[in-house]
């Protein structure tokens, strides 16, 4: 009888214990054994050497966390610094937790030029949710989700503001501080996000049934669409702010064009101010703003419902500019973005509901 209960005390109180003890992440060495065994772990304070990817490609189910300051030794790489993997997961961060690029020690002002600097993190996962992540100081691009599939990503923060022109010292800025990309993923939920960055705030390259909402922008190139080649299909850009940026909304049709389409994507009820360059920018002609528009890459359905706000003095308010037979089937209403100087400009198409 004694004994058993003695036991039993020792399997309840200390067994379990010792198994979790060892799915806590401390040292960078442990990180292989922990992902082959572990589906619960902790990543406590966690210092990845310099040069290193923390690459933690999980088993199904896995739950991680993410505890205290994870960081990374500096060096001059390509990155990742993070890679995650894996099926099934929930991905968290822990109140007050965060991941530091140190962003501070690689920003000349330069982004994908200048020194080199890592990415900083790298889904690629399916059926999976990720949670109150806070990343700080990104050296370039904050975050991807390659190839993800129903993903739903809620209460993250991405915190560059040490990178923004007016707070960091001079040429020491960040710059394609990216803050969310999705390249080939569907079915992905991002809400409730904050960004401070000094690039796109979200940015759809590739993928479909996307949707974005309850974001606040701040410092961004806006809420984007950057396609270049593929389809980008039934995205909606929702309940959201962009604030003191380049842009606030963005689609980019790169040329020269290779085959793809944009269709059925509706912004709607966002909210602009302080916007420097265009508040709204449709664009078939990126990165060459002269360049003349190419149609290889249509637009069809872009919606804009509710997009308001102001842009600065010398800003553009809307410019839209297709190709000939490069936009198709718009519908807008309630848009209206108040400008001084220069004036809304479409060039080729004005979309039902909006007068140019
Ligand atoms: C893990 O999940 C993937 C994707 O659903 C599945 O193909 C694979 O069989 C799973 N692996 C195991 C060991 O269950
Ligand atoms: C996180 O840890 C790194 C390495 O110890 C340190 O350099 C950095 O300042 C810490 N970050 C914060 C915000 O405390
Ligand atoms: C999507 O992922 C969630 C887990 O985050 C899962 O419960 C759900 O079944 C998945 N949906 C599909 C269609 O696989
Ligand atoms: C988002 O953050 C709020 C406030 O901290 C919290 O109540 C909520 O549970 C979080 N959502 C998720 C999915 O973790
Ligand atoms: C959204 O995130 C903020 C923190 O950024 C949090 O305070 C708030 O509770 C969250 N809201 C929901 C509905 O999760
Ligand atoms: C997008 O959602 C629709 C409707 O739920 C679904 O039929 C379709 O398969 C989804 N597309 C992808 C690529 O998952
Ligand atoms: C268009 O996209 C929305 C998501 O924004 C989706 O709900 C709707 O089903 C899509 N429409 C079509 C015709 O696919
Ligand atoms: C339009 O969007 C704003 C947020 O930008 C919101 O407060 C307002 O309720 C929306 N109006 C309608 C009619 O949905
Ligand atoms: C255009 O959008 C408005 C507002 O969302 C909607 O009422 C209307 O049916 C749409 N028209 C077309 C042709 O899709
Ligand atoms: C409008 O945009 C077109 C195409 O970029 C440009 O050629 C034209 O100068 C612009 N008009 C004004 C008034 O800025």
């Amino acid at each position: 009888m004694l004994l058993r209960a003695w036991v039993s005390f020792c399997v309840i109180l200390f067994f379990p214990r010792a198994l979790a003890l060892d799915c806590v992440l401390h040292d960078f060495e442990s990180v292989q054994s922990i992902t082959k065994t572990c589906t619960d772990i902790v990543v406590d304070n966690l210092f990845v050497p310099a040069g290193e990817t923390l690459a933690l490609n999980l088993l199904n189910g896995s739950t991680l966390t993410f505890k205290g300051n994870t960081s990374f030794g500096y060096t001059n790489w390509q990155g990742y610094l993070v890679k995650i993997t894996g099926n099934g997961l929930t991905v968290a961060g822990e109140a007050g937790s965060f991941l530091d690029g140190l962003g501070p020690l690689y920003w000349d002002g330069k982004g994908n030029g200048g020194i080199e600097k890592p990415k900083f993190i790298d889904f690629s996962v399916t059926d999976s949710v990720i949670n109150n992540l806070y990343v700080l100081n990104c050296p370039k691009t904050c975050i991807y989700c390659r190839g993800c599939d129903n993903v739903t990503v809620t209460n993250l923060t991405v915190d560059n503001r040490a990178g923004d022109e007016n707070v960091a010292p001079p040429n020491q800025y960040g710059h394609n501080t990216d803050g969310f990309n999705l390249h080939q993923s569907n079915n992905i939920v991002i809400k409730n996000g904050t960004i401070f960055n000094q690039d796109d705030c979200v940015c759809v390259f590739e993928g479909s049934n996307i949707s974005v909402s309850d974001m606040y922008c701040h410092g961004s190139h806006g809420l984007s669409i950057s396609l270049s080649s593929g389809v980008v299909e039934n995205v909606l850009f929702a309940d959201s702010v962009v604030e003191d940026g380049e842009n606030g909304i963005h689609v980019k049709i790169h040329i020269p064009g290779e085959s793809g389409i944009l269709r059925n994507v509706t912004y709607k009820n966002i909210f602009m101010r302080g916007i420097i360059d265009y508040g709204i920018d449709v664009q078939q002609n990126y990165p060459d703003k002269y360049a003349p528009p190419e149609n290889t890459i249509p637009i069809y359905n872009l919606n804009l419902i509710n997009v308001t706000g102001s842009v600065n003095p010398e800003a553009v308010p809307i410019q839209i500019l297709c190709a000939q037979d490069g936009c198709f089937d718009w519908n807008w209403s309630g848009v209206d973005i108040e400008g001084n100087v220069a004036a809304d400009n479409c060039t080729n198409y004005v979309p039902p509901g909006f007068r140019c």
